[in-house]
């Protein structure tokens, strides 16, 4: 009995030095630990010896299974790392350094779109969205552009087919929710744009709040009261802002709107080009010839429109001096806001 449980040893001590995966290791474990194993086996063999015999031998089968299940144990932890290793799986390493979660944010873009949304729902006005990819009807002829009008070379424009384009700016949504709906009105429409037109100050794609106000006796008074209240949430009760006259097809009268220098506070310098003033949005009356196209009519409605640039608002707030930064995606940039 006790060569045996010595050939055992010797038997297990050489099998285990090949063992290199899981199943084999199993195996193993079941050929020696298992119901049927040899220790099992021997431990039943015990019955035929007197009683001092069962004692000794006990004690050695004894050691032997506790020897074989702490070489089990050992080579288990070690086959297992292999083969996680292997498999190229999320083995745990518990000497590596952590890994840090990091929090994202909104794009300062999208904040910014927020802030004015929230403002002008304060307001009292909705939110409408119109298709980036407009027919030449909505983005330039029922806003009083007609095909030979000079107003097409102000904005240079990016022709996905004959008749379509991607939209220049935001009022062709003026367009689509009149003609789906009665006066009286009272919207915005933030969205992105599209222009072939590329430097510090401009890329080819870029963001616009359109702004539409339709119903009886609506008059300059109001525009310039909402443009008031907007720009001094926006910029600091402060701010200054003048109207200057202006020209888009689809409004009469015209503005533009500036505000007063955040980065020098009027007086002077590279932003502002030495004035004190950077223009701000575009706005006005809606003109009547617009109202025809819609179907309303000009004797019994008067609106308000304007439109204004993200980028812009978000250049003279954060005082960035190029527009290009906003959409490089560099994160040192991006992680400020
Ligand atoms: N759509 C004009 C632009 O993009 C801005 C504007 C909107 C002007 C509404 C007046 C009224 O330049």
């Amino acid at each position: 009995m006790l060569e045996k449980l010595e050939l055992h040893r010797r038997d297990f001590d050489s099998r285990i030095g090949n063992v290199t995966t899981p199943d084999q290791l199993k195996q193993l474990r079941t050929d020696f630990l298992g119901k049927k194993g040899c220790v099992s086996l021997a431990l039943k063999e015990l019955r035929e010896f007197s009683p001092g015999e069962k004692r000794a031998l006990g004690k050695h089968i004894n050691d032997l299974k506790e020897h074989i299940e702490l070489l089990i144990q050992e080579k288990s932890a070690v086959v297992q790392e292999s083969s996680d290793r292997a498999a190229g799986s999320d083995a745990f390493d518990l000497s590596l350094p952590g890994r840090r979660e990091m929090d994202g944010h909104l794009h300062p873009i999208t904040q910014v779109m927020e802030e004015l949304i929230a403002i002008f729902v304060g307001l009292g006005f909705s939110v409408e969205e119109g298709p980036e990819i407009e027919s030449d009807y909505y983005n330039f002829e029922a806003l009083n552009i007609p095909k030979d009008h000079p107003a097409r070379d102000m904005q240079d424009t990016f022709y996905v087919e004959d008749e379509v384009v991607l939209r220049t700016h935001t009022s062709p949504v003026q367009i689509r929710v009149m003609e789906k709906r009665k006066p009286p009105l009272r919207f915005i429409a933030p969205g992105r744009v599209y222009r072939c037109d590329s430097d510090v100050s401009h890329t080819p794609q870029f963001h616009q709040v359109e702004g539409l106000m339709v119903d009886r006796s609506v008059s300059f008074g109001h525009l310039k009261g909402i443009m008031d209240i907007f720009l001094h949430q926006v910029f600091g009760k402060q701010t200054a802002l003048r109207f200057r006259p202006s020209f888009f097809p689809f409004t009469c009268p015209s503005a533009e709107v500036d505000i007063q220098c955040v980065i020098c506070l009027g007086k002077g310098c590279r932003v502002c080009k030495q004035t004190g003033w950077v223009e701000i949005l575009g706005a006005g009356m809606v003109d009547p010839a617009v109202f025809g196209f819609v179907g309303y009519d000009p004797e019994e409605w008067t609106g308000l429109a304007f439109g204004l640039g993200i980028e812009r608002i978000a250049m003279l707030k954060y005082g960035i001096n190029d527009i290009r930064l906003f959409f490089e995606n560099d994160l040192r940039f991006l992680r400020q806001f």
